[in-house]
């Protein structure tokens, strides 16, 4: 079976060098053995480690079976949840769903909506006014569960369903996701009796993608999530400890990372030609951004989609700072077939292309995007896929989580915590007067 693959040919130069990157290796051998032994910082956080081969027949079964209750009962499934509790879902459903689902009639899958990934009024306003006269239902997902983001979404969108289907058909369209006891979702779900699956208490929300998490509202939208599974596992093991670090791509990304970030690079900015591809930049950005980016240290993770954003960010990426590098995610072979049709008036002056797929041009517009950019100072990695596909993506997951574990380490920050988000919070609540917040209240009004 094909695999994703890593060139790190354009990332090369005058600074960085193979010679380099092989003389990380033993730096980053003893971070994945670091992973594997589960001896380093954070490592009470490494149950997405050995996560998709652990995973049974029986847990896909049941999430599938709680799937195909949502799926009959609802057109519009809500999925409420913040960073990791929805990024992973997001990012595999915009790739793998048709991008102008919403206008398809005959729509075999309930849509599925977020919420709680904001505080938007007008956003959740507008989602309560279109959700009127729709079946509905809610996956309510946190592992804290405590986020107010979601709470806050959860118990407006609760009262909407209670009222519009009565509280006992309510529960059959609610599905908690969180912690095995901690925690007030846990809580709710237990005393109103909702269906719940259990986060792990060692996976953290960035890494759980492959938990239910992600895998029941992602089966809710009708993608097959043992090839999701599937794929993950095969990166698992070709990225396993016993993989020599010439041929561990996971190994060989963190390296290149490291030393370019080393070499003044602070900016890394994962760009892709497949509009579908937004979402995993969204979901990679949170993973490297809290991973890494802490004790003053870390590349700053951003995203593009081209050639959109070349209309745009094109211009700063080509001539602006030198401090950026850019990891391309290609893909080899599109979904469909289309071909530029021949015109004989020709007046856009466009018949050069007639009888070309429109990927060829996509293809040439990529190539010339990384010559540029390498000729303007930008290195460049590429990450292939074969194709868009849950098997190719399961596998692009575990690549990127198992990287970033290898990277932190190498970096020597603890990749597995989150402190400074925290920050927000506390000011929040003290802005808010929660109860227990009395003293930052008084500290921060002070401050006003
Ligand atoms: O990676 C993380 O742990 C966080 O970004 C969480 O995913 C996010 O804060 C949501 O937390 P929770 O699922 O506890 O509501």
């Amino acid at each position: 079976m094909k695999k994703i693959s890593l060139n790190i040919d354009k990332a090369l130069g005058k600074a960085v060098t193979l010679e380099k990157v092989n003389a990380l290796e033993s730096k980053i051998n003893q971070s994945l053995a670091t992973l594997h032994k589960g001896d380093g910082a954070g490592n009470d956080f490494l149950g997405w480690l050995h996560l998709p081969s652990s995973i049974t027949d029986a847990d896909l079964k049941e999430i599938e079976e709680t799937a195909a209750v949502l799926r009959s009962k609802c057109e519009v499934v809500v999925v409420i949840g913040i960073g990791g509790s929805y990024l992973g879902t997001k990012a595999v459903v915009e790739a793998l769903n048709n991008s102008f689902d919403w206008l398809h009639t005959d729509r075999k899958n309930p849509v599925l909506v977020y919420a709680g990934h904001n505080i938007g009024e007008d956003y959740l306003y507008e989602l309560t006014e279109i959700l009127k006269g729709k079946q509905f239902g809610l996956i309510n997902i946190s592992k804290s569960g405590t986020t107010t983001e979601p709470a806050l979404a959860f118990r407006i969108l609760k009262k909407q369903l209670e009222e519009t289907v009565g509280k006992a058909e309510a529960k059959h369209r609610i599905v908690a996701v969180t912690d095995h006891a901690k925690g007030a979702l846990r809580k709710l779900a237990t005393q109103e009796g909702y269906k719940t699956f259990v986060i792990p208490d060692n996976v953290g929300g960035r890494f759980s993608v492959l938990t239910p998490v992600g895998l029941l509202p992602i089966a809710v939208a009708g993608i097959n999530i043992r090839d999701l599974v599937a794929g993950a596992v095969s990166l698992e093991k070709a990225t396993d400890e016993s993989i020599p670090f010439k041929e561990n791509i996971a190994s060989v990304y963190a390296a290149i990372r490291n030393i370019l970030y080393a070499e003044g690079k602070k900016i890394e900015i994962l760009a892709n030609f497949h509009p579908k591809l937004h979402y995993i930049g969204e979901w990679w950005k949170q993973l490297y951004g809290e991973s890494e980016g802490k004790e003053n240290k870390g590349i700053f993770p951003a995203s593009v989609d081209f050639t959109t954003d070349l209309h745009s960010m094109g211009q700063w990426i080509q001539d602006g700072e030198r401090i950026i590098f850019e990891t391309v995610i290609s893909v080899e072979n599109p979904d469909h077939k289309l071909t530029i049709p021949t015109d004989e008036a020709n007046l856009d002056g466009l018949n050069f292309l007639a009888g070309k797929r429109v990927d060829e041009v996509n293809k040439m517009a990529e190539l010339g995007t990384q010559l540029a950019h390498v000729d303007g100072g930008v290195p460049n990695i590429k990450i292939t896929l074969p194709e868009v596909s849950a098997y190719f993506i399961g596998q692009l997951f575990y690549f990127f989580e198992k990287a970033c574990g290898i990277s932190g380490y190498t970096l020597g920050v603890n990749p597995f915590d989150q402190p400074g988000v925290e920050a927000y919070k506390k000011n929040m609540f003290a802005l808010l007067n929660k109860p227990g917040y009395e003293k930052e209240s008084e500290a921060i009004k002070a401050k006003l």
